[in-house]
Protein backbone atom coordinates (compact mmCIF):
# COMPACT_ATOMS: atom_id res chain seq x y z
CA UNK A 1 0.00 0.00 0.00
CA UNK A 2 1.15 3.89 -0.85
CA UNK A 3 0.37 6.79 1.21
CA UNK A 4 -0.71 9.64 0.60
CA UNK A 5 -0.55 13.07 2.25
CA UNK A 6 -2.34 15.99 1.34
CA UNK A 7 -0.82 19.03 2.62
CA UNK A 8 -2.62 21.73 0.20
CA UNK A 9 -4.18 24.58 0.36
CA UNK A 10 -3.99 28.13 1.40
CA UNK A 11 -4.70 27.43 5.23
CA UNK A 12 -6.75 30.92 4.96
CA UNK A 13 -8.20 29.87 8.60
CA UNK A 14 -4.67 30.44 10.03
CA UNK A 15 -4.28 33.86 8.48
CA UNK A 16 -1.39 35.42 9.15
CA UNK A 17 0.38 32.43 10.44
CA UNK A 18 -0.22 31.24 6.91
CA UNK A 19 0.33 34.26 4.55
CA UNK A 20 4.48 32.96 4.68
CA UNK A 21 4.61 28.78 5.34
CA UNK A 22 2.43 25.95 4.38
CA UNK A 23 -0.11 24.57 7.54
CA UNK A 24 1.60 21.57 7.94
CA UNK A 25 4.95 22.89 8.28
CA UNK A 26 3.53 24.71 11.05
CA UNK A 27 4.55 23.20 14.70
CA UNK A 28 2.57 21.16 16.87
CA UNK A 29 4.30 21.67 20.20
CA UNK A 30 7.67 20.23 19.12
CA UNK A 31 7.54 18.68 15.29
CA UNK A 32 6.22 20.03 12.43
CA UNK A 33 2.37 19.27 12.07
CA UNK A 34 3.26 17.12 8.86
CA UNK A 35 5.49 14.43 10.68
CA UNK A 36 1.82 13.09 12.47
CA UNK A 37 0.11 12.36 9.30
CA UNK A 38 3.41 10.74 8.02
CA UNK A 39 3.59 8.84 11.55
CA UNK A 40 -0.22 7.48 10.78
CA UNK A 41 1.12 6.03 7.85
CA UNK A 42 4.21 4.83 8.85
CA UNK A 43 2.34 2.70 12.05
CA UNK A 44 0.13 1.49 9.20
CA UNK A 45 3.43 0.01 7.55
CA UNK A 46 3.03 2.19 4.60
CA UNK A 47 6.49 2.89 3.59
CA UNK A 48 6.28 5.24 -0.14
CA UNK A 49 4.38 8.14 0.44
CA UNK A 50 3.40 11.34 -1.87
CA UNK A 51 3.00 14.47 -0.29
CA UNK A 52 0.83 16.84 -2.22
CA UNK A 53 1.14 20.52 -1.34
CA UNK A 54 0.30 23.85 -2.83
CA UNK A 55 2.67 25.51 -5.76
CA UNK A 56 4.37 27.60 -3.41
CA UNK A 57 5.02 24.85 -0.80
CA UNK A 58 6.71 22.33 -2.68
CA UNK A 59 10.35 23.37 -1.84
CA UNK A 60 10.17 23.78 2.25
CA UNK A 61 8.58 20.29 1.95
CA UNK A 62 11.27 18.90 -0.15
CA UNK A 63 14.09 20.02 2.44
CA UNK A 64 12.41 19.02 5.31
CA UNK A 65 11.71 15.55 4.25
CA UNK A 66 14.13 15.26 0.98
CA UNK A 67 13.45 11.65 -0.65
CA UNK A 68 12.65 9.95 2.54
CA UNK A 69 15.43 7.88 2.62
CA UNK A 70 16.85 8.69 5.35
CA UNK A 71 13.89 7.24 7.64
CA UNK A 72 14.22 3.68 5.13
CA UNK A 73 11.19 5.30 3.13
CA UNK A 74 10.50 6.58 -0.36
CA UNK A 75 8.92 10.24 -0.06
CA UNK A 76 7.95 12.01 -3.35
CA UNK A 77 6.44 15.08 -4.37
CA UNK A 78 3.09 16.74 -6.08
CA UNK A 79 1.54 19.77 -6.52
CA UNK A 80 -2.03 20.63 -6.17
CA UNK A 81 -2.58 23.62 -8.14
CA UNK A 82 -5.85 24.41 -6.73
CA UNK A 83 -7.78 23.14 -3.81
CA UNK A 84 -10.32 21.11 -5.49
CA UNK A 85 -11.55 18.49 -3.27
CA UNK A 86 -9.61 16.28 -1.10
CA UNK A 87 -10.94 13.14 -3.34
CA UNK A 88 -8.33 14.81 -6.61
CA UNK A 89 -5.13 13.82 -4.59
CA UNK A 90 -5.42 10.27 -6.15
CA UNK A 91 -6.20 11.80 -9.30
CA UNK A 92 -3.00 13.97 -8.80
CA UNK A 93 -1.28 10.44 -7.12
CA UNK A 94 -1.91 8.08 -10.29
CA UNK A 95 1.17 7.87 -11.47
CA UNK A 96 2.23 7.49 -7.90
CA UNK A 97 0.21 4.65 -6.73
CA UNK A 98 0.55 2.68 -9.70
CA UNK A 99 -2.32 0.23 -9.52
CA UNK A 100 -1.39 -0.08 -5.74
CA UNK A 101 -4.20 0.39 -2.44
CA UNK A 102 -3.92 4.01 -1.39
CA UNK A 103 -4.11 5.49 2.02
CA UNK A 104 -4.53 8.93 1.99
CA UNK A 105 -4.05 10.80 5.38
CA UNK A 106 -5.07 14.70 5.51
CA UNK A 107 -2.13 16.83 6.50
CA UNK A 108 -3.59 18.38 9.23
CA UNK A 109 -5.11 15.45 11.42
CA UNK A 110 -3.34 14.11 14.06
CA UNK A 111 -4.09 10.78 16.08
CA UNK A 112 -2.90 8.95 19.26
CA UNK A 113 -3.08 6.13 21.24
CA UNK A 114 -3.35 2.21 21.47
CA UNK A 115 -6.93 2.13 20.35
CA UNK A 116 -6.41 3.60 17.02
CA UNK A 117 -3.12 1.35 16.47
CA UNK A 118 -5.20 -1.37 17.08
CA UNK A 119 -7.66 -0.14 14.72
CA UNK A 120 -5.47 0.28 11.58
CA UNK A 121 -6.45 -2.52 8.96
CA UNK A 122 -4.07 -4.90 7.64
CA UNK A 123 -2.45 -3.04 4.64
CA UNK A 124 -1.49 -6.13 2.48
CA UNK A 125 -3.50 -7.16 -0.69
CA UNK A 126 -6.09 -4.38 0.37
CA UNK A 127 -9.35 -4.41 -1.11
CA UNK A 128 -12.26 -2.07 -1.23
CA UNK A 129 -12.41 0.84 1.97
CA UNK A 130 -11.98 0.97 5.69
CA UNK A 131 -12.25 4.48 7.39
CA UNK A 132 -12.81 5.91 11.24
CA UNK A 133 -16.12 7.35 12.90
CA UNK A 134 -15.13 9.05 15.57
CA UNK A 135 -17.85 10.87 18.44
CA UNK A 136 -18.12 14.58 18.48
CA UNK A 137 -20.15 17.23 19.77
CA UNK A 138 -19.87 19.19 16.46
CA UNK A 139 -20.72 16.66 13.92
CA UNK A 140 -21.88 19.28 11.26
CA UNK A 141 -18.42 20.68 10.27
CA UNK A 142 -17.17 17.22 9.14
CA UNK A 143 -17.84 14.11 7.03
CA UNK A 144 -20.85 12.55 9.10
CA UNK A 145 -21.46 8.79 8.84
CA UNK A 146 -24.82 7.35 10.16
CA UNK A 147 -25.39 4.26 11.52
CA UNK A 148 -28.42 2.24 11.90
CA UNK A 149 -28.95 -0.16 15.49
CA UNK A 150 -26.76 -2.92 15.04
CA UNK A 151 -23.82 -0.20 13.66
CA UNK A 152 -24.42 -0.97 10.43
CA UNK A 153 -23.45 1.98 8.10
CA UNK A 154 -26.03 3.77 6.23
CA UNK A 155 -25.40 6.77 4.93
CA UNK A 156 -22.35 9.67 4.72
CA UNK A 157 -22.70 13.02 4.62
CA UNK A 158 -20.14 15.98 3.96
CA UNK A 159 -20.82 18.48 6.34
CA UNK A 160 -24.89 17.77 6.95
CA UNK A 161 -26.60 20.62 8.08
CA UNK A 162 -28.57 18.41 10.12
CA UNK A 163 -26.32 15.78 11.15
CA UNK A 164 -28.29 12.26 11.01
CA UNK A 165 -25.26 11.22 13.94
CA UNK A 166 -22.41 12.24 16.33
CA UNK A 167 -20.19 10.16 14.17
CA UNK A 168 -17.45 12.19 12.72
CA UNK A 169 -15.53 10.76 10.02
CA UNK A 170 -11.62 11.48 10.64
CA UNK A 171 -9.10 12.39 8.26
CA UNK A 172 -7.36 8.96 7.20
CA UNK A 173 -8.96 6.47 4.65
CA UNK A 174 -7.59 3.31 3.26
CA UNK A 175 -9.05 2.32 -0.09
CA UNK A 176 -8.10 -0.84 -2.90
CA UNK A 177 -6.01 -0.10 -5.92
CA UNK A 178 -9.56 1.13 -7.29
CA UNK A 179 -9.75 3.75 -5.49
CA UNK A 180 -8.16 6.27 -8.59
CA UNK A 181 -11.39 5.38 -10.84
CA UNK A 182 -13.30 5.75 -8.19
CA UNK A 183 -12.04 9.24 -7.71
CA UNK A 184 -12.32 10.18 -11.55
CA UNK A 185 -15.85 8.86 -11.76
CA UNK A 186 -17.44 11.21 -8.77
CA UNK A 187 -19.25 14.16 -9.63
CA UNK A 188 -18.37 17.66 -7.83
CA UNK A 189 -20.67 18.91 -4.88
CA UNK A 190 -22.33 21.71 -4.66
CA UNK A 191 -19.42 23.59 -3.39
CA UNK A 192 -17.54 22.82 -6.44
CA UNK A 193 -15.31 20.36 -4.97
CA UNK A 194 -14.54 16.40 -5.31
CA UNK A 195 -15.29 15.10 -1.72
CA UNK A 196 -13.61 12.30 -0.34
CA UNK A 197 -16.97 11.41 1.20
CA UNK A 198 -18.19 10.92 -1.87
CA UNK A 199 -15.27 8.02 -2.44
CA UNK A 200 -16.86 6.40 0.49
CA UNK A 201 -20.31 6.54 -0.48
CA UNK A 202 -19.17 5.01 -3.34
CA UNK A 203 -17.53 1.88 -1.41
CA UNK A 204 -20.42 2.26 1.09
CA UNK A 205 -23.02 1.56 -2.22
CA UNK A 206 -21.16 -1.90 -2.87
CA UNK A 207 -21.15 -2.54 0.39
CA UNK A 208 -17.33 -2.65 0.33
CA UNK A 209 -16.58 -0.16 3.53
CA UNK A 210 -15.62 -0.93 7.03
CA UNK A 211 -15.97 1.64 9.38
CA UNK A 212 -14.15 1.20 12.48
CA UNK A 213 -15.54 3.39 15.52
CA UNK A 214 -12.97 4.83 17.42
CA UNK A 215 -13.65 5.62 21.17
CA UNK A 216 -12.38 8.06 24.04
CA UNK A 217 -9.00 5.54 23.74
CA UNK A 218 -8.02 7.52 20.65
CA UNK A 219 -7.30 11.09 20.32
CA UNK A 220 -8.46 12.56 17.17
CA UNK A 221 -7.56 16.67 16.19
CA UNK A 222 -8.05 18.39 12.99
CA UNK A 223 -6.03 21.41 13.43
CA UNK A 224 -7.56 23.43 10.84
CA UNK A 225 -8.10 26.32 13.07
CA UNK A 226 -5.94 28.03 15.48
CA UNK A 227 -8.04 26.78 19.03
CA UNK A 228 -7.73 23.51 17.98
CA UNK A 229 -4.02 23.78 16.62
CA UNK A 230 -3.48 25.13 20.44
CA UNK A 231 -5.90 22.13 22.26
CA UNK A 232 -3.21 19.67 19.80
CA UNK A 233 0.05 21.52 21.21
CA UNK A 234 -1.28 21.41 24.36
CA UNK A 235 -2.20 17.61 24.73
CA UNK A 236 0.83 16.58 22.79
CA UNK A 237 2.88 18.48 25.51
CA UNK A 238 1.18 17.15 28.44
CA UNK A 239 1.26 13.88 27.18
CA UNK A 240 5.32 13.25 26.60
CA UNK A 241 6.38 15.69 29.38
CA UNK A 242 4.61 13.07 31.50
CA UNK A 243 5.25 9.69 29.58
CA UNK A 244 8.92 10.68 28.51
CA UNK A 245 7.81 9.12 25.18
CA UNK A 246 7.36 11.27 21.97
CA UNK A 247 4.10 11.30 19.42
CA UNK A 248 5.10 11.03 15.75
CA UNK A 249 7.96 10.49 16.10
CA UNK A 250 9.09 9.41 12.35
CA UNK A 251 12.78 8.66 13.02
CA UNK A 252 11.54 6.16 16.59
CA UNK A 253 8.64 4.59 14.52
CA UNK A 254 11.04 3.92 11.47
CA UNK A 255 13.51 2.50 13.62
CA UNK A 256 10.84 0.48 15.60
CA UNK A 257 9.32 -1.00 12.03
CA UNK A 258 13.29 -1.98 11.36
CA UNK A 259 13.61 0.64 8.32
CA UNK A 260 16.78 1.89 9.60
CA UNK A 261 19.56 0.26 11.79
CA UNK A 262 20.55 1.66 15.41
CA UNK A 263 23.53 3.13 13.81
CA UNK A 264 21.54 4.94 11.17
CA UNK A 265 19.21 6.43 14.25
CA UNK A 266 22.42 7.65 16.01
CA UNK A 267 23.52 9.68 12.76
CA UNK A 268 20.05 11.91 12.43
CA UNK A 269 20.20 12.09 16.00
CA UNK A 270 23.66 14.03 16.14
CA UNK A 271 22.97 17.34 14.60
CA UNK A 272 19.24 17.38 16.65
CA UNK A 273 20.31 17.28 19.54
CA UNK A 274 20.61 21.20 20.82
CA UNK A 275 16.33 20.76 20.72
CA UNK A 276 17.02 18.06 22.76
CA UNK A 277 14.67 16.14 20.07
CA UNK A 278 18.36 14.27 19.48
CA UNK A 279 19.11 13.43 22.69
CA UNK A 280 15.29 11.75 22.50
CA UNK A 281 16.46 9.73 19.99
CA UNK A 282 20.01 8.87 21.35
CA UNK A 283 17.71 7.98 24.94
CA UNK A 284 16.40 5.30 22.72
CA UNK A 285 18.97 3.19 21.82
CA UNK A 286 20.47 3.53 25.25
CA UNK A 287 17.18 1.70 26.52
C1 LIG B 1 -12.30 17.20 5.56
C2 LIG B 1 -13.31 16.23 4.96
C3 LIG B 1 -14.29 15.73 6.03
C4 LIG B 1 -13.53 15.17 7.20
C5 LIG B 1 -12.51 16.16 7.73
C6 LIG B 1 -11.61 15.55 8.80
O1 LIG B 1 -12.93 18.40 5.90
O2 LIG B 1 -13.97 16.85 3.89
O3 LIG B 1 -15.14 14.76 5.48
O4 LIG B 1 -14.43 14.78 8.23
O5 LIG B 1 -11.66 16.63 6.68
O6 LIG B 1 -10.71 16.47 9.32
P1 LIG B 1 -12.07 19.77 6.06
O7 LIG B 1 -11.38 19.68 7.38
O8 LIG B 1 -11.10 19.79 4.92
O9 LIG B 1 -13.07 20.86 6.00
Amino acid sequence: MKGIILAGGTGSRLWPITLGNSKQLIPIYDKPMVYYPLSTLMTAGVREALIITAPEHADLFRSLLGDGSAWGMRIEFAIQPSPDGLAQAFIIGESFAAGDSVALALGDNIFHGSGFESALPDTKNFEGGHIFAYPVPDPERYGVIEFDDDGTALSIEEKPHKPKSRFAIPGVYFYGPDVVDVAKGIKPSQRGELEITSVSEHYLREGRLRVSVLDAGTMWFDTGTIDSMMDASEYVRAVERRTGAKIACPEEIAWRQGWITSDQLATIAGPLKKSGYGSYLLGLLES
